[in-house]
């Protein structure tokens, strides 16, 4: 006789949580008579003295040199409300501080030597590095401590610094650990802007690109009409730049439905797959602007070569990268692997790991609209790399007899 099967008892648990952060765009934030730190801090009406510690990127340091008094002075002006629990730290700027545990053990000590709890701010001024890196140990710290992002480049403040993300880079793969964590808010200040190299400054706008390919065909115009302003650095177009960027990049997590990125399609990585190949192959010298450029150029082509978009589309993107003094070309695109394929192609493979599941990669639809693709073969990557290098008007890998 068969044994009765015994009763499972199953419950579904199920709760949602909603999040809100602001993001405030301003100019000189931490000037005496700037009101927006000190708001956002009371933000929750809460009766007590808040305690921040401030992180600093070095380069923004060396770039403003009487930065950190002024971060003093503000938090003096208002020391029954607000207090620091340590004098601003600075860490180094650029990739090499999410390079490992290094620095997030050195910012989770001092969180602790200070003894920061879950209602307490820390404040992360710097490029999109120094954000994902403190936002990292912020986040992990108490399991969270409340974040307050104040992005230094145009890309962290129209990209890195506004979204959920944070992370660094480990076992020798670029954001290899990190956490999704909303910020309490982003604080962009357009005055920071000023002392970018003129390859950070420009950088973002590969960003701008990415995100009206695929989604804003009038930005996309106002990119391109702009190209000469936003090259010679025109702080008022570049504003108005990094804002529709950022406004662009908040609606799609909000509205896309999986802010925390448990699908597998990614539409704001467009031209990410190649560019982060081209980052680590680079030993990070390229930056992600830079690479995200022609990553961008390689897609664009593909989504031609695939029956996606016309060709004058991508002509207008080529044009339009190019005007604003954005690379569409770096040799390292035709760099073989000891077996002799082409060592871009791990990209693919490594997106794919990274994503889970099957490769899923956004090509535009002509500009402003975007479809998932699930293959990308080797021959369209190839064909890709031949077009931007005549493009660049580089000489082929080839001899013109065999080509
Ligand atoms: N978390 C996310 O969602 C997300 C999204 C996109 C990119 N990122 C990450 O962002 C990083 C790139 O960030 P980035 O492009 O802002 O560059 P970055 O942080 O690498 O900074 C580049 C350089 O600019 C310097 N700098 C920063 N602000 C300055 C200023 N105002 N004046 C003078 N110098 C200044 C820095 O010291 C550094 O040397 C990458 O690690 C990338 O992975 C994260
Ligand atoms: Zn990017």
């Amino acid at each position: 006789m068969d044994k009765p099967v015994k009763q499972l008892t199953s419950y579904i648990q199920s709760f949602s949580v909603p999040f809100e952060y602001p993001v405030y765009f301003t100019q000189h934030l931490f000037a005496a008579d700037n009101p927006v730190l000190a708001g956002v801090a009371d933000r929750l009406k809460e009766a007590r003295r808040h305690r921040f510690l401030v992180f600093l990127d070095a380069g923004v340091a060396a770039a403003h040199g009487g930065l950190i008094p002024c971060i003093e002075q503000y938090f003096d002006a208002r020391s029954t409300d607000m207090t620091l629990a340590a004098p601003p730290e600075v860490v180094p700027g650029g990739e090499r501080v999410k390079n490992g545990w290094e620095h997030v053990h050195r910012v989770v000590g001092m969180i602790n030597r200070c003894r920061l709890d879950r209602q307490s701010y820390v404040v992360a001024v710097g490029g999109g590095a120094v954000l994902d890196m403190v936002g990292f140990a912020s986040a992990i710290v108490h399991r969270g401590l409340r974040l307050l992002r104040v992005p230094t480049t145009t890309l962290a403040q129209n990209d890195a610094g506004i979204g959920v993300k944070n992370g660094i880079n480990d076992q020798g793969q670029k954001n290899y650990v990190g956490t999704f964590a909303p910020p309490f808010a982003v604080l962009n200040d357009a005055a920071f802007l000023a002392t970018l190299s003129f390859e950070q400054w420009i950088g973002g706008i590969a960003e701008a690109f990415k995100v009206a390919i695929i989604k804003d065909a009038q930005f996309f115009n106002y990119l391109v009409e702009s190209a000469g302003a936003l090259k010679s650095r025109d702080a008022g177009a570049m504003a108005e730049a990094v804002r529709q960027c950022a406004v662009l990049h908040l609606d799609h997590i909000r509205d896309n439905g999986d802010p925390f990125e448990f699908g597998s399609a990614r539409p704001l990585d467009f031209g990410h797959w190649a560019a982060h190949k081209l980052e680590s192959m680079s030993g990070y010298t390229i930056g992600h602007g830079q690479a995200v450029s022609i990553g961008i150029a390689l897609d664009a082509y593909i989504a031609v070569r695939q029956g996606w978009m016309p060709e004058d589309d991508f002509l207008r993107i080529l044009g339009g990268l190019t005007a604003c003094g954005l690379p569409v070309w770096d040799d390292r695109l035709r760099q073989q692997g000891p077996d002799g394929s082409l060592e871009i192609l791990d990209g693919l493979a490594q997106f794919r790991e990274h994503l889970g599941g099957d490769l899923t990669i956004t090509l535009p639809l002509g500009i402003g609209r975007k479809t998932e693709v699930n293959a990308v073969a080797p021959e369209d990557v190839a064909a890709a790399i031949g077009v931007l290098q005549k493009a660049a008007g580089r000489p082929s890998a080839q001899c013109s007899e065999c080509r």
